[in-house]
């Protein structure tokens, strides 16, 4: 009785390997192969009217993501610059301060103090980036800590493509600049509201 349960099951073994195949190998169209399914008679679709074609990632180096081949170079010049290579305009802040929202603030705070609701939660807090230290960091600096991960931090290249990257990178400069601004510096509407504002922090 042992001995046939034993074989059952190395039969049931050996069929789910057999399905496991056929998975693998499933019935396919060439490209431009014959249909009987389409009126057309054709295997392959038009794509509706405005469609467009996107392609991006570890797919855009195939032969069918030519379209993703732009995208490829800019991700490579990014990732080559030694500085940022953006002019920083509202285009790229914005962009930069989205990104910064979706993928650093959790840690690092709307403020880039380090003292974002998951370091408050327990997670060892992050420097805050108004230290000397970092704001005399080169920009490439942040580019880097982004693309490989620093110390306990995880990288994000996965996540954030290399061109957002700079646009965090401008963005964190801006949150830098907001904490050591001089008042002179700024237009005159600015200096009238500063004046106006509350002391102490916020
Ligand atoms: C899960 C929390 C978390 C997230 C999310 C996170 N960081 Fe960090 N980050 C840390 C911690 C913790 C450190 C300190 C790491 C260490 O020193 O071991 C750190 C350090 C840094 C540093 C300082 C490196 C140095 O020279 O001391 C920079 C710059 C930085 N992160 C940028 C970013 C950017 C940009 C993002 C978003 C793309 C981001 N981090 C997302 C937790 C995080």
């Amino acid at each position: 009785m042992r001995a046939t349960c034993c074989l059952l099951c190395i039969c049931c073994l050996a069929a789910c390997e057999k399905a496991k195949q056929d998975m693998y190998d499933q019935p396919q169209y060439k490209p431009f192969a014959e249909s009987a399914w389409f009126s057309d008679g054709s295997s392959s679709r038009t794509p509706p009217d405005n469609a467009v074609v996107y392609s991006r990632g570890p797919f855009a180096g195939t032969s069918s993501g030519r379209a993703g081949a732009g995208e490829a170079a800019e991700d490579i010049a990014a990732t080559s610059a030694k500085s940022n290579p953006y002019s920083v305009t509202m285009g790229l802040l914005k962009r930069g301060q989205e990104r910064y929202a979706i993928y650093c603030l959790p840690c690092h705070s709307p403020a880039g103090d380090g003292d974002g609701l998951i370091a408050r939660r327990g997670f060892p807090h992050p420097p805050s980036y108004h230290i000397d230290r970092l704001r005399q960091a080169p920009d490439r600096h942040f580019f880097d800590v982004m693309s490989k991960g620093y110390g306990i931090m995880h990288s994000y290249a996965d996540r954030v493509a290399p061109p957002d990257r700079w646009a965090i990178v401008a963005y964190i400069r801006a949150l830098q600049l907001s904490q050591h601004a001089d008042a002179n510096s700024l237009p005159p509407e600015a200096r009238q509201q500063l004046a106006k504002a509350p002391e102490g922090p916020r």
